[in-house]
């Protein structure tokens, strides 16, 4: 099948959903900007475990797994019979349900800093919801940020995305680098007494170094500032009780999202009882929080996380993934400009400019040939318990072809001649 018909049926949604649609998508990281035209699917009809198809009827092994939403597969049997038997129950109700003690009481058992817990639809509402709690708690405004928090203005403020934030809240949200004790310490210097938390992704691409999340604790104490982890991906992927379990520093909040309910909506603010109670003052508050099919999803997946060997898995199969990966890189000759980083459960292609290439077309190439082959990647691993060994086996299968091909598009001043479409456009990046 020629490349223009493997995507037909999806670039002809593209054109009509773009009609009503701004981006084509709910979902920047979904849309268009990050799929090169002409080589990529738009559209995916339905999954099943570890694998999708798209609108053209092209299967694939999905390695995005609806960006890290999705821990246990695609229409998890476990997951669909707890939603199932809530559909019958009913999905939301005019008063609390038992379920929403349940979760939070599962939460509070699984994650290290977790006394008490409130629930929320999307990642953003949980870390917004924690720093106005910061906030309220500490009285003060400045907060210190590192990695990716989500859509809200107090957040997206900082980055390079930041059309329609007012200055005055851009000027209260303050960047650090990951690994940099000494560029935080530089914003407590400037602003003492200002800050009300320091939040940050505990880890993404880099592992922390030896000291440097106990350090990011110490000085935010020093300073008077809260400790909050963003846990919207580690939290239910790195280990059971997220990162703050893996690495054994305990913040004083934490927010989780993506992992906790196997891809129904739903996040969580969760820390100390003493800090949540004041919950009960600011306004943390939304007509959905409660509903019941995501707090359904939660339940079973919580259970299977405790009776399954699921982060196991994710962690020997990803581990797999990370070595295999660089052996092909070094056998090659690639290490130039390829690379491999973050955690087994949640790790990373990393691709660098290599003249006279951006990384951006050979990132371009890299996706095109993976698309083609039945991977559905965007330079992430995003391992899931439905990643078997048959699974593992074709996307390394894939690599074997691909990492070559990419050697011999750099090395040898061939891209142009791979390539069937036009570069991706450099694109916001917040890591
Ligand atoms: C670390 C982190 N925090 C917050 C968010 C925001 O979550 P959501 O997109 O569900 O609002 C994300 C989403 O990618 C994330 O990865």
């Amino acid at each position: 099948m020629t490349i223009e018909h493997r995507y037909q049926t999806s670039e002809q949604w593209l054109a009509r959903a773009l009609k009503t649609i701004p981006l084509g998508s709910q979902t920047f990281s979904k849309s268009k900007t990050q799929y090169p035209y002409g080589v990529s699917p738009y559209f995916v009809e339905r999954g099943e475990g570890s694998h999708v198809w798209d609108a053209d009827g092209n299967e694939y092994v999905d390695f995005i797994m609806s960006l890290a939403a999705v821990t246990l597969g695609y229409r998890d049997p476990d997951v669909t019979e707890a939603v199932r038997r809530q559909l019958d129950v009913g999905v939301i109700f005019s008063l609390p349900h038992r379920l929403e003690m349940e979760v939070a009481e599962a939460i509070v058992e699984a994650v290290p800093c977790a006394e008490m817990v409130r629930f929320g639809k999307n990642g953003s509402d949980a870390t917004a919801g924690a720093i106005r709690l910061a906030r309220a708690v500490t009285g003060r405004d400045r907060v210190a940020v590192c990695g990716y928090h989500g859509w809200q203005d107090w957040y997206i403020g900082s980055t390079a995305r930041n059309k329609g934030v007012p200055q005055a809240v851009r000027d209260l949200t303050h960047t650090f680098a990951y690994n940099d004790l000494g560029s935080l310490q530089v914003l407590f210097d400037r602003h003492p007494n200002e800050f009300a938390a320091v939040i940050l992704e505990p880890m993404n691409v880099t592992e922390p170094a030896p000291g440097f999340l106990q350090g990011v604790k110490d000085l935010a104490h020093r300073h008077g500032a809260l400790l909050v982890f963003d846990e919207t991906i580690t939290g239910f992927r790195y280990e059971i009780g997220g990162a703050q379990q893996r690495f054994g520093v305990v913040p004083d909040l934490a927010t989780f999202g993506k992992g906790l309910a196997n891809g129904y909506p739903l996040s969580a603010v969760a820390g100390r009882a003493d800090l949540m109670k004041a919950m009960e003052e600011i306004f943390f508050s939304f007509t959905f929080g409660g509903e019941l099919l995501s707090l359904a999803a939660a339940k079973a997946t919580l259970a299977k996380l405790r009776r399954e060997p699921v982060i196991e898995m994710l962690k020997e199969r990803g581990a797999r993934v990370m070595r295999g990966l660089q052996a092909l890189i070094d056998l090659h000759g690639a290490a130039g400009f390829l690379g491999v980083a973050g955690d087994a459960t949640w790790s990373f292609v990393t691709i660098k400019d290599a003249a006279p290439y951006t990384s951006w077309q050979i990132k371009t190439l890299f996706l095109q040939e993976m698309f083609a082959r039945g991977i559905l990647t965007v330079g992430t691993h995003n391992l899931c318990y439905a990643h078997g060994e048959a699974q593992i086996e074709r996307l390394m299968a894939v690599y074997g072809e691909v990492v070559p091909l990419l050697a011999d598009a750099v090395k040898n001043g061939r891209l142009d001649s791979y390539l069937r479409c036009a570069p991706l456009e450099p694109l916001f990046k917040v890591r």
